[in-house]
């Protein structure tokens, strides 16, 4: 199956050496700089050392990049671009999002921690990931999984300890991997300082931390809020505070007011809490629904056509730009960080403004036309009809409207959404496991940053979800209370809908063996249940078995690692008509690779278009596959494979 791959040729090597020598200096000494902090770490310093080393490391930094830049000034030298793009760490990064929750749990309370992913980073540094976004994990009532931030200096008690975050990180670097975490600055917990101050009263000083109006006043003294902004998860964003007896808004749940960003001082605390970070040694941010940080002047009634769909009315206000480039400028460009935003409410039109690099604001944001393909990324969705052509459209698009100067993601999964082999494959036993290869395959080979989410290279499935008892989301329950119990919609149509889009079905923990809870914890009771397929599907299981889809991820991943042209490459779509062949290239100079998909559980005899023949297979993710230098090929059902030109 893995054929030639381990034949591959040493294109970064030589890329590296050639074109873009000038960059490998930079890359030398910040690697140099982080083994240092690593080494530093694994001695346990005490804590006044630790303070004193990290003031030096900031002041070490700054004195690295500052000479550098003047060294480059000086030399009048631009950095090297390969194919036009501007080499960069995270352009070449696999990033694997870890949902602390559910990843694994250390001390038998049934819920993941911190010292439990601690415990994997073998499994994920053989894997080849090598940078981690870790959800949030900061101290929280947990009202939505964290998204809810009560102290962001603090670790979640559920999840640990500081130390214990500190040795996650020194374990990570010592692996030459990187971490992200998640910056959740949209909002906070109502439980936060901030809005407990906030609420206590009209004049205190953080009174303007949030967004308070007073609504409106029938004659018969009803009130009613200020305006009719639905929120993301059912009712009103707007709560009438008894203390205050005026409203706040949220755009989320009740308990997550949103920030005031036309404060300033709100964007001085969150530049210093995420200096905090960066000083430990975090290596960026993958920002919470960022786009929404800027409220709609005046915030009117959105319209009816705007009702259809509010995360377009409420993203992308009228001061984003300048809050990001502020972000950029305080925080972000005094770090070799990555920034990735979760652009809820931005079309592919408006994500130059964002992720242009002559802008200095963001490095790349998540897009959600291809994981959304069907269904709403507002209120209660459901999962609807897509096409194939639909999907190549959405990648092709990307590839016409990004340029040069903008970055791209690539994934179809995360925290928020089901599981990509029951939504976009087919998980019935005998096709799961090459349908779940082909998506890695996807996501592994188009342009972008690809993310992975936990699981994936396990071909995790959906949740058998039945009863809403069955649910720990609130966006599930808030809408069963707003549709099922206003009678809006049957219990039933609800359940079986949302037993397909649930955001539970990616959080149901990790399945690593096949001992009682899939081996996630050694209690009986994990927070959500484990996927009873998990003696079938397990981690343990797929590391023994070469034909898995986890030891076909690892070798996938071996091979982006080392082909820079799946990074920087040009893409071309072969066919974008085709109902069930995704085929299109990725090309680097003279190196070209030919990627062939069969997205049906049927075989399909496909012949490639214009005389074109697919040269030398590098890697099929059916066992037995072997087809070379043909122009018509025979493709088994869920059949994808890479060729070398
Ligand atoms: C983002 C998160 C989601 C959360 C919401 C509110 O969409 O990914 O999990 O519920 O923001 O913070
Ligand atoms: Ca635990």
């Amino acid at each position: 199956m893995v054929q030639t791959f381990f034949k591959r040729s040493c294109t970064i090597d030589r890329l590296r050496r050639g074109p873009s020598a000038g960059h490998i200096d930079l890359f030398a000494v910040r690697l140099w700089g982080q083994n240092i902090g690593s080494k530093m770490r694994g001695q346990a310093p005490s804590s006044s050392i630790t303070l004193l080393f990290v003031f030096f490391r900031a002041l070490f930094r700054t004195a690295v990049v500052t000479v550098l830049l003047s060294l480059a000034a000086a030399s009048g030298q631009e950095p090297k671009l390969i194919n036009g793009y501007e080499p960069k760490w995270w352009k070449e990064a696999i990033v694997y999002q870890v949902y602390p929750r559910s990843f694994k749990d250390s001390n038998g309370d049934g819920i993941g921690d911190l010292p439990g992913i601690t415990s994997k980073l073998d499994y994920l540094q053989k894997l080849g990931v090598n940078v981690i976004w870790l959800s949030p994990h900061f101290d929280s009532p947990n009202i939505d999984g964290g998204y809810d931030i009560r102290d962001y200096r603090k670790v979640m008690i559920e999840f640990g300890t500081m130390s214990d975050f500190d040795q996650l990180l020194a374990g990570i670097k010592q692996r030459h991997m990187r971490l992200i975490i998640d910056l959740v600055v949209n909002h906070t917990s109502d439980e936060n300082k901030w809005f407990v101050e906030s609420r206590s009263s009209k004049t205190n000083p953080y009174r303007d931390f949030y967004i308070w109006r007073p609504g409106h006043t029938a004659a018969d003294g009803t009130r009613t809020p200020p305006n009719n902004y639905p929120s993301y998860f059912s009712g009103s964003a707007w709560t009438l505070d008894p203390e205050t007896n005026e409203y706040y808004l949220h755009y989320f749940t009740a308990k997550q007011p949103d920030l005031n960003w036309a404060n300033p001082k709100v964007r001085e605390e969150v530049f210093s809490l995420m200096r905090f970070w960066l000083d430990k040694g975090v290596s960026g941010f993958r920002m919470d629904v960022i786009p929404l940080i800027s409220k709609p002047t005046g915030m009117p009634d959105l319209t009816p056509e705007q009702l259809k769909a509010p995360p377009n009315a409420y993203a992308n206000g009228p001061h984003l730009a300048e809050y990001l480039h502020e972000i950029n400028r305080e925080v972000l460009s005094k770090y070799d960080d990555m920034s990735v935003g979760e652009a809820t409410g931005t079309t592919l039109a408006q994500t130059n403004n964002l992720v242009d690099d002559r802008r200095h604001e963001l490095n790349m944001i998540f897009n959600f036309d291809a994981i959304k393909l069907g269904r709403s990324d507002f209120g209660l969705s459901q999962l609807g009809a897509w096409t194939l052509p639909e999907l190549k459209a959405i990648y092709d698009a990307h590839a016409t409207v990004l340029t040069k100067h903008d970055w791209d993601t690539v994934f179809l999964s995360n925290h928020d959404n089901p599981r990509i082999v029951s939504t976009f494959g087919d998980d019935s036993p005998a096709m799961r496991v090459p349908s779940a290869k082909l998506f890695e395959t996807m996501i592994l080979t188009l342009r972008g940053t690809p993310f992975l989410f936990e699981g994936d290279e396990l071909g995790m499935t959906d949740f058998p979800f039945k009863t809403l008892a069955d649910y720990d989301d609130i966006s599930v329950k808030n809408a069963y209370k707003a549709l099922v119990d206003t009678g809006k919609i049957s219990a039933e149509a609800f359940l079986t809908s949302q037993a397909k889009v649930s955001r539970d079905n990616a959080r149901t923990p990790m399945q690593w063996d096949s001992s009682p809870e899939a081996g996630f914890t050694t209690g009986s009771h994990p927070w959500l249940a484990v996927n009873p397929n998990y003696k079938e599907i397990n981690a343990a299981r797929e590391e023994s078995d070469p034909t898995s889809v986890l030891n076909y991820v690892r070798a996938l991943i071996g091979l982006r690692v080392h082909t820079l042209a799946f990074v920087y490459g040009d893409f071309e779509d072969l066919d974008p008509q085709h109902p069930h062949v995704f085929a299109y290239t990725r090309t680097l100079g003279s190196e070209k690779y030919l990627i062939v998909e069969n997205f049906s559980s049927s075989p399909v005899t496909y012949t490639l278009s214009n005389g074109l023949k697919a040269a030398n297979l590098l890697l099929s993710d059916i066992p037995g596959s072997h087809e070379s230098n043909v122009s018509t090929l025979n493709l088994a059902p869920w059949e994808s494979r890479i060729y070398k030109q």
